[in-house]
């Protein structure tokens, strides 16, 4: 299969992380990709280094804007239109405070990113989507959609909501070509902590030195894989940890 032929993908979020390990594993791979991020620098920098391998087409996306989302899908080349993968990777968490302590445009932020965001984008492209023979969206979820933690509160819930979106969205399309799945990773090594602590490396390296964590690596080649599935199979969700992870006791706090 040459070049040409292999599917377009769409991965927002790709500026770091996960996103750009995925965006860099399809293009080893032949696959045309559209990369979409607020940081343009990083955009070009990618395009640029990609560019020799396959087709890519970057766009500065702020998925939090509906009216942007639509402009972008309206507007994309002819040669990226025909999107078959749709990453829906763009996110972040904000803070791991108690939920009392939180701050409440934090909570928007969250939920205007992992939830509107993604919605967003996933509107836009449905129709698109549902027109190939053959077609599928991973919608990067989080253990923290699954099991509840100190701290997680409005994150772990957006997270749930992306989840229970990928299985009604399942729902929809069952027996036609589009797949849906809700990926959920546990503890990885990215840009997301810096994100969350304000940028704080301190607390970046109490996190993650001698955590062996995932890295964004492991979880692009797992989004690969899923895409690589034969078209009669879906994967609804799939949870993954890092092996030095895993679930805590239940609570019992004494009066
Ligand atoms: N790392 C973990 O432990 C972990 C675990 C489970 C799930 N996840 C989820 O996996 C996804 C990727 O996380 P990561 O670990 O790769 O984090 P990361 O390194 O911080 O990357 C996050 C990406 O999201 C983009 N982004 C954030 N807000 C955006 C917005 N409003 N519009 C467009 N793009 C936006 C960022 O790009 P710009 O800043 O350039 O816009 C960046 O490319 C997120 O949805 C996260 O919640 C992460």
């Amino acid at each position: 299969m040459t070049t040409q032929q292999k599917p377009v993908v769409l991965i927002t979020g790709a500026t770091a992380g996960f996103g750009l390990a995925t965006a860099k594993k399809f293009a080893a791979n032949g696959y045309p990709l559209i990369i979409t991020g607020r940081r343009e620098e990083r955009l070009k920098a990618l395009s640029d280094e990609l560019s020799p391998l396959v087709a890519v087409y970057y766009a500065v996306l702020d998925v939090r804007s509906s009216d942007d989302v639509t402009e972008f899908t309206k507007n994309l080349p002819e040669r990226f239109q025909q999107v078959a993968i749709l990453v829906n990777n763009a996110g972040l968490a904000l803070g791991a405070e108690p939920a009392d302590q939180a701050k409440l445009s934090d909570w928007h932020t969250m939920i205007d990113t992992n939830v509107t965001g993604l919605v967003n984008v996933t509107h836009s492209l449905l129709p698109t989507l549902k027109a190939q023979k053959s077609s599928t969206i991973i919608n990067l979820a989080s253990i923290a959609g699954n099991w509840p933690y100190p701290g997680s509160h409005v994150y772990g819930a957006s997270k749930a909501f992306v989840a229970q979106f990928s299985r009604n969205l399942r729902s929809d399309f069952a027996g036609t070509g589009v797949r849906v799945t809700s990926l959920e990773p546990g503890m990885a090594e990215s840009e997301f902590s810096l994100v969350r602590f304000n940028g704080d490396q301190e607390k970046y390296n109490q996190i993650y030195n001698g955590a062996n964590a995932i890295q964004p690596e492991d979880i692009a080649d797992i989004i690969f894989w899923i895409t690589e599935q034969p078209a009669h199979l879906n994967i609804n969700s799939l949870e993954v940890m890092p092996t030095s992870q895993a679930w805590d006791n239940f609570k019992i706090v004494k009066q």
